[in-house]
C-alpha cells in the first residue's frame, strides 16, 4: 500500500504529533511503501522567520529520524525539493471550487488567529496538501483527527479529476490511530494539544525530564481524584490515561485497575516517570543527529531523488490527460 504523510516545520513536535501521526508511520514503514515529508511550503502560510526556517527544517528531519523513521525502510524528504508538488497544486486548483476552500476549519481558525496575514496561500493550503498526497497515487494517509477535513477535500478533488480527465488517482483513505487521534492540551483538555500552545499545555517529544514532570504534575484534572476514563465528565484525566496507555502498551482498563484507590498525584508521578523513561532514548538520538548534518542531508537528498522519480512519472500522465505538454 502506498502511504504519504507530513508535518509542518513550525516548531518542536509534541506528543500529539507523535501519537496521532508518527507512531503510525513507524509501524507502517515495516511493510508498506512509505513517503514522509517535511512540508516546508505549508509552514510559510502563517507568520514565520525566514532566517530560522532552514534550522526548523533540519530540526524536524532529525526529529523524524530520532523518533524511529528508518531511511532504509521509507523515503524521507523536504517538500520544496520536489517541485512537482507545486505544479500539481496549480493544476488541481483549477478544479477545486472556491467555496470548498473557504469552508475549511483550519483556514477559518488560522485566518482569525493571524488576521494581519490572511494570504491566498493560507486559503490554498489544502490544494497543496491534496497535491502532496495525489502526486504519489497514495492509498492511505496516516494523520491525526484535525487533518481529516483536508483529506476529505483531497478525496473530492481526486474524484472530480478522475471524472473529468479519466481514472488517474486512487481515492486516498485517512488512517487514524484507534487511540490518540486527538491528544488534548494539558492546561485545557477541551482544546487539542498544539505547537502554538502556551507552553504548559504541550509536551515536546524531546523535552527535558524536568519540564516533562512539571507539566504533567500541573496538568488540569477534575476534583474527584478518581482515576477513571470518562471523556465527557473527566476530559483531563482521560487525556492523561490515553497518553499513559499508548506509552505503556497497557489498556486503559488495566491502568484504572492498577491505580484503583490511588490519587491523581501518584498517577501523574508514574506518568511523568514513564514518559521520561520512554522519551530519553529519542532525545539522546536526536542530539547525536543534530551534530551530524552531513548524514541527515544525505538521507534527505536520497529521499528527494526517490520521490522525484515517482512524481515525474505521475506528472507526465497528468499533463497528458489535461492537454498540457
Ligand atoms: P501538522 O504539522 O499540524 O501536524 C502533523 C500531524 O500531527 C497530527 N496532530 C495531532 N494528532 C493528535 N493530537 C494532536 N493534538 C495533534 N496535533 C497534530 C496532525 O493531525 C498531523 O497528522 N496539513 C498538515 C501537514 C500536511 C500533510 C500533507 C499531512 C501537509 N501535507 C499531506 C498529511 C499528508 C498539518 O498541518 O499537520
Amino acid at each position: 500500500m502506498k502511504i504519504f504523510s507530513g508535518i509542518r516545520p513550525t516548531g518542536d513536535i509534541h506528543l500529539g504529533n507523535y501519537l496521532g501521526a508518527i507512531k503510525q508511520w513507524i509501524e507502517l514503514q515495516e511493510k508498506e511503501d512509505c513517503l514522509f515529508c517535511v512540508v516546508d511550503w505549508h509552514a510559510i502560510t502563517t507568520p514565520y522567520d525566514e532566517k530560522t526556517l532552514q534550522d526548523k527544517i533540519f530540526d524536524l528531519s532529525c526529529s523524524y529520524l530520532a523518533a524511529g523513521l528508518d531511511p532504509k525502510k521509507c523515503s524521507l524528504f523536504i517538500q520544496s525539493q520536489v517541485k512537482e508538488h507545486s505544479e500539481l497544486a496549480w493544476l488541481l486548483g483549477t478544479i477545486i471550487p472556491l467555496g470548498e476552500l473557504k469552508r475549511m476549519t483550519q483556514f477559518k481558525d488560522k485566518s482569525q488567529k493571524h488576521s494581519e496575514y490572511i494570504n491566498a496561500g493560507l486559503l490554498n493550503y489544502p490544494i497543496l496538501m491534496a497535491a502532496d498526497i495525489l502526486l504519489y497515487k497514495t492509498e492511505a494517509v496516516p494523520i491525526g483527527k484535525d487533518q481529516v477535513q483536508h483529506l476529505e477535500l483531497t478525496r473530492n478533488v481526486a474524484e472530480k479529476f478522475n471524472k473529468k480527465y479519466g481514472k488517474t488517482f486512487i481515492i486516498p483513505k485517512p488512517m487514524l490511530p484507534k487511540q490518540g487521534a486527538v491528544i488534548m492540551s494539558l492546561t485545557d483538555p477541551n482544546k487539542k494539544m498544539s505547537k502554538s500552545d502556551d507552553g504548559k499545555g504541550c509536551i515536546g517529544l524531546f523535552e527535558n525530564p524536568k519540564e516533562i514532570e512539571k507539566k504533567i504534575m500541573s496538568a488540569t484534572t477534575d476534583s474527584d481524584n478518581e482515576i477513571r476514563y470518562d471523556l465527557e465528565k473527566k476530559s483531563g484525566i482521560s487525556n492523561l490515561l490515553t497518553i499513559y496507555s499508548l506509552f505503556s502498551n497497557q489498556t486503559i482498563k488495566q491502568i484504572e485497575k492498577e491505580f484503583k484507590g490511588k490519587g491523581y498525584g501518584d498517577f501523574k508521578k508514574s506518568l511523568s516517570q514513564l514518559l521520561i523513561k520512554k522519551l530519553e532514548p529519542l532525545r539522546i538520538k536526536k542530539q547525536d543527529l543534530m551534530k551530524n548534518p552531513d548524514l541527515v542531508y544525505s538521507i534527505l537528498d536520497k529521499g528527494a531523488k526517490e520521490a522525484r522519480k515517482k512524481a515525474e512519472q505521475t506528472m507526465i500522465e497528468i499533463r497528458n490527460k489535461m492537454g498540457l505538454k
